[in-house]
Parts: C-alpha cells; sequence; structure tokens
C-alpha cells in the first residue's frame, strides 16, 4: 500500500514537472523571440555594423541624401559610406564632358581642369538631373579639392537648384589640402544655405571613421 502511494506521488510530481517545463518553454521561449524580432526590426544594422543604432534614429530618419562630384574615384568611396552610415541615398554629379586624366593632368597649367579653376565663369555642365532635390532638407556634398577650393562643376550644381534653407554638410577628399576655403566659397556662393564645417578625409579613410564623424554631428546636435 505504502509502496503504491510513493509510486502514485512520483508519477504525479513527474507529471507535474514535465508540464511545468512545457508551459515554462513555451512561455519564456515565444517572449525571446518576440523580443529578438523587435530588436531586430527597431535597429537599423547594415552589413559592417556601421549604419546608425536605434539610439539615433533621428538620424536616420532625417532627410539626408548624399551628393557628389568625384572625378577619379576617391570621394565617391566616401560619399559611399556616408551613405551607407546615415542610410541616405547617394547621387552622383556627373559631368556633361568626363574628365580624362589629360583634363587632370595639373601639373599642366593649360589643362582642362586648370583653365576651369582659373576662370571665374566656368560652370562645367552636368549630364544628370537631381528630382526629388526638394524633398530633402539636410545635403552631404562631397568633392575633390582642386586648387584648394571646389571644383567648378559644384557651383554649376549650386546654380541649378534651390538649396534654400537647406544644411549642407561639405566632406572632400585632397592630397593635403584642408575644406576650409570650400566652405567659406560654399557660404558665400548661397547665404540662404547653412553650410557647416565639414570635414577632409584621406582617401583610406575607414568606414569607422566616417561612422564616428557622422555620429559626431549628431552628438554636436548640429543637425
Ligand atoms: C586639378 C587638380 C587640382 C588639385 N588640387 C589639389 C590641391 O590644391 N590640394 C590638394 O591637397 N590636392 C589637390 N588635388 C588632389 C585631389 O584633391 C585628390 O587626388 C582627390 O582625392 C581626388 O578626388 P577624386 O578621386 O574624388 O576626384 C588636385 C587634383 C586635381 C586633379
Amino acid at each position: 500500500m505504502n509502496k503504491k502511494i510513493i509510486i502514485v506521488l512520483i508519477l504525479l510530481v513527474v507529471i507535474a514537472l514535465v508540464t511545468g517545463g512545457y508551459f515554462f518553454f513555451n512561455y519564456f521561449g515565444n517572449s525571446n523571440e518576440e523580443n529578438n524580432n523587435s530588436f531586430t526590426n527597431n535597429q537599423n544594422v547594415d552589413e559592417s555594423n556601421n549604419a546608425i543604432s536605434d539610439e539615433d534614429d533621428d538620424l536616420v530618419n532625417t532627410n539626408s541624401v548624399v551628393i557628389y562630384f568625384s572625378a577619379t574615384g576617391n570621394t565617391e568611396r566616401i560619399a559611399n559610406m556616408i551613405g551607407n552610415v546615415t542610410l541616405s541615398e547617394v547621387i552622383e554629379i556627373v559631368p556633361k564632358d568626363e574628365y580624362t586624366s589629360e583634363d587632370l593632368s595639373y601639373t599642366d597649367d593649360n589643362c582642362r581642369a586648370n583653365r576651369e579653376q582659373n576662370d571665374d565663369n566656368a560652370r562645367p555642365e552636368i549630364a544628370n538631373t537631381i528630382d526629388n532635390i526638394d524633398s530633402y532638407d539636410v545635403i552631404y556634398l562631397g568633392f575633390p579639392i582642386w586648387w584648394g577650393n571646389v571644383p567648378k562643376i559644384i557651383l554649376t550644381f549650386l546654380d541649378t537648384y534651390d538649396l534654400s534653407g537647406k544644411t549642407i554638410i561639405p566632406f572632400c577628399t585632397s592630397g593635403s589640402s584642408g575644406i576650409s576655403a570650400s566652405v567659406d566659397t560654399l557660404r558665400n556662393y548661397n547665404s540662404s544655405m547653412t553650410v557647416l564645417d565639414g570635414r577632409r578625409f584621406s582617401s583610406t579613410v575607414s568606414e569607422d571613421e566616417i561612422s564616428s564623424w557622422v555620429n559626431s554631428l549628431f552628438d554636436d546636435n548640429v543637425r
């Protein structure tokens, strides 16, 4: 009799443990899955993990665009990284007449790029149109430094679109020259744009450095 009671009690305990375990697993298993899903949905993650985290939703949700001119690819690489980090569309300013290596041979006073830079009225034509520029408030504007300043095609870009009231965040690549003269040019050219101090990058800058720079813009509340 005692043995039977003990066996029944053991069976009851086993059943209780199995049932309890089943509910415990189901409850916590599902809720973890839900948490994981919402985590993934809320995070703006890219493959390199440099995209902005959910703490910086403002950044992701701002309507920014990256617009750049690049003759030999250095500025283009950085433009793409900024696009990646800010999850912004990246648009190239394409010259109607592409610059050949002869055009860029700046040791020749008479090369096309030098002639343009020396001519106040030079406004090299742009081949493409940017249709939706009105929908952006913030423009990351990229270019190479040519003779210490913006290539003249950047002025063609400013002539083409009404950028009044927009925030321009300039960035550039160069052999060594800084960006400040270009920033002055942009500010003087259209005083109704807000032009931030911007940043010069070497052509080998990493995406991590780009990411910290973008984040610093937000830390400084400049945007
Ligand atoms: C016509 C011309 C003028 C340049 N002038 C300067 C300059 O004044 N200072 C400088 O540091 N680099 C100068 N550079 C070097 C470029 O700024 C640098 O190579 C840049 O990364 C090129 O960018 P991209 O590949 O996007 O065209 C000049 C290059 C060219 C073609």
